[in-house]
């Protein structure tokens, strides 16, 4: 029996999983960044101080679990915003001191990666094989993992700049839209046409991704045309948002795909927050349809960041002897 708790940015979260079962899992979001166009730190921890109690109660309540049922306490070390990992760390060690209970300590990517083998009770969650390649997709992070066993996992390609969901957001802020972006440009595509605008797609080598220049090279775009029509971002937003999206999606398949054939690997998996946008849902699923690949998108409900992705990571960890000393202490910038 594992409860998982997650801080890492603006998202309080506990889960309660026996095994890979998840019980419970409770999300506690933070509105309060909403105004001013992306987190901020202080803010985030301090909501994480109010939100850390009432949640892990209420994922122990709906778990209809005790804290003397516990086999562990598995917490976010890192990466991610140093104030809120340590609200997260802090409590993970009190509650586990005060009751004895074993620490294990977990890698937020990982955990974004093994969310693809959280089983939920009356349903059937198909798992990936080993060795599968993720697409690990976040605000923070652009990853293919090739995954050989739940804890064994190899970084092939990385952004060398920004995040995809960060590309995302910060392309939506351009265009006057309110953050996290990512979600708001996948509605508005729905309704946009996906070839009407072009913009240059990045030539890095090997599996590596670079987003800094379409941000810029949109930016720039918007900017002369908005001096020709004022009114051209309003008048055009559904297909500015759909041929945005197109490029982001196309610029993550293309490596995906190289990725699988060099790797010779059928296996493919999407996660992270951005793993919840519908074109790249649809795009890896098509590509996928075409390749005989067997895909794996993770439930929306685990793509942003959530405590059982946490806790199931923890299980993996704890079977194998895991555990953490109560001197460990949060990681702003880990790797996988
Ligand atoms: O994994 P996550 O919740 O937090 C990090 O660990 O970063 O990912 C958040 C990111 C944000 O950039 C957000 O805009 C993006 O995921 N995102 C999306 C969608 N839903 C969330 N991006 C595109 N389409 C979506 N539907
Ligand atoms: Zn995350």
């Amino acid at each position: 029996m594992i409860l998982g708790i997650e801080s890492s940015c603006d998202d309080t979260s506990a889960a309660v999983l026996c095994g890979t079962e998840m019980l419970s899992n409770v999300i506690a979001s933070q509105a309060v960044h909403m105004q001013y166009g992306g987190v901020i730190p202080e803010l985030a921890s301090r909501a994480h101080q109010q939100n850390i109690v009432p949640v892990v109660d209420t994922a122990l309540k709906n778990a209809s679990v005790g804290v003397s049922d516990l086999d562990a306490i598995a917490f976010t070390r890192g990466p991610g915003l140093l104030g809120s990992l340590l609200v997260g760390v802090s409590f993970s060690k009190g509650l586990a001191v005060a009751n004895n209970i074993p620490l294990v300590e977990v890698n937020h990517l990982q955990g974004h990666i093994l969310s693809h083998f959280i089983d939920i009770p009356g349903e059937t969650v198909p798992h990936p094989s080993f060795p599968f390649l993720c697409l690990l997709v976040s605000g923070g992070h652009t990853q293919i993992v090739k995954v050989t066993a739940p804890l064994e996992m190899e970084i092939v390609g990385t952004t060398i700049d920004d995040a995809a969901g960060e590309a995302f957001d910060k392309c939506a802020k351009v265009m006057g839209l309110p953050y996290p972006g990512g979600p708001v440009i996948d509605r508005l595509a729905a309704q946009g046409d996906a070839e009407r605008f072009r913009f240059a797609k990045p030539s890095v080598p090997g599996f590596d991704y670079s987003f800094s220049g379409l941000k810029t090279s949109f930016l720039y775009f918007l900017r002369d045309r908005v001096k020709e029509e004022p009114g051209f971002i309003e008048a055009n937003i559904n297909d500015l948002c759909a041929s945005l999206q197109k490029t982001v999606v196309d610029i993550l398949l293309g490596k995906l795909v190289r990725a699988a054939r060099e790797f010779r690997i059928r296996d493919i998996a999407i996660a992270g927050g951005v793993s919840a946008n519908s074109g790249l849902r649809k795009g890896v699923t098509a590509e996928g349809e075409r390749r005989g690949w067997r895909t794996f998108l993770p439930p929306l409900k685990f793509t942003t960041d959530n405590a059982a992705m946490i806790a199931v990571t923890g299980y993996f960890r704890y079977r194998q002897g895991e555990f953490s000393s109560l001197s460990v202490a949060p990681e702003a910038r880990i790797e996988n």
